[in-house]
């Protein structure tokens, strides 16, 4: 596939934010996904929130924010693939830093859970980024490559995988890293998957995230190698959100 064929791709991140009040934002962001006809759109929320969203906008992708790696079982708590699947869950997030650290996830367990959302009929995006000590240390691109390396999928392709580059430090801070700085993540992160994947990896996302908004959306959208945004805060609402679909279709 050719470089400029990847379509852009902004998912929303709530986070543990959100009751059934809340679902009043689907609409005018479901109204933007539909009129941005160049770029997917999705909306990854609390799981119990996920039927009343697939309900109330069948058009938007609903997804959840993890999975546990088995079908099912004794595991007091956790929510399987096939379950968030049933109730109209299109795609899952694994990975995510914030789940790394509270919960102590490996690379191995986000390996077993992208697979295992992927055996349920779920897309995936799954997440890497380094902190700021490693950033200063000059390891984020080794940090970030290997843990690519460690947790992707053993069937992986570009047609439900996509990757999320989000430097710790940068989440929910309003810290954003230079353009030349993201530039080259992303750079590094498509070698690596072309280590890993070959060709395929030409077709597979990578989004940014870490304080992504309607300000600076346009300008992280239009560095080399970002094919999308993954954006917690500001997709909370429509107000914040609907802007940065539109830069992504104005980037498209
Ligand atoms: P943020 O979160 O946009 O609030 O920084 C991004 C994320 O953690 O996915």
């Amino acid at each position: 596939m050719a470089m400029g064929a990847r379509r852009k791709f902004v998912a929303g991140n709530w986070k543990m934010h959100g009751m059934a009040g809340s679902l009043s934002e689907l609409q005018p962001i479901a109204a933007a996904a539909d009129a941005s006809k160049s770029v997917d759109v999705a909306l990854c929320l609390p799981s119990t929130l996920i039927a009343r969203a697939a309900d109330a906008a069948p058009t938007l992708p609903i997804g959840a924010q993890d999975c546990h790696q088995a079908e099912h079982g004794a595991h007091t708590g956790c929510v399987s693939a096939a379950m968030l699947a049933e109730v109209g869950a299109r795609l899952t997030i694994v990975g995510h830093s914030e789940r790394r650290q509270d919960q102590q996830e490996s690379n191995a367990d986000i390996k077993a859970k992208a697979e295992a959302a992927h055996a349920a009929g779920l897309s995936v995006i799954l997440c890497c980024g380094e902190t700021e000590a490693q950033r200063d240390a000059g390891q984020a691109i080794a940090r970030v490559t290997a843990q690519i390396a460690e947790s992707m999928p053993d069937d992986a392709s570009a047609d439900w995988l996509t990757i999320a580059y989000e430097p710790i430090w940068a989440i929910g801070t309003g810290r954003v890293p230079q353009t030349s700085d993201v530039a080259e993540m992303h750079g590094a992160i498509r070698m690596k998957l072309r280590d890993l994947i070959g060709e395929e990896a030409d077709a597979m996302r990578i989004l940014y995230g870490g304080s992504m908004n309607g300000g600076n959306a346009a300008e992280l959208l239009a560095v080399s190698d970002v094919d999308g945004g993954l954006v917690g805060g500001a997709s909370l609402s429509a107000d914040k959100f609907v802007p940065i679909i539109e830069a992504a279709a104005g980037a498209s």
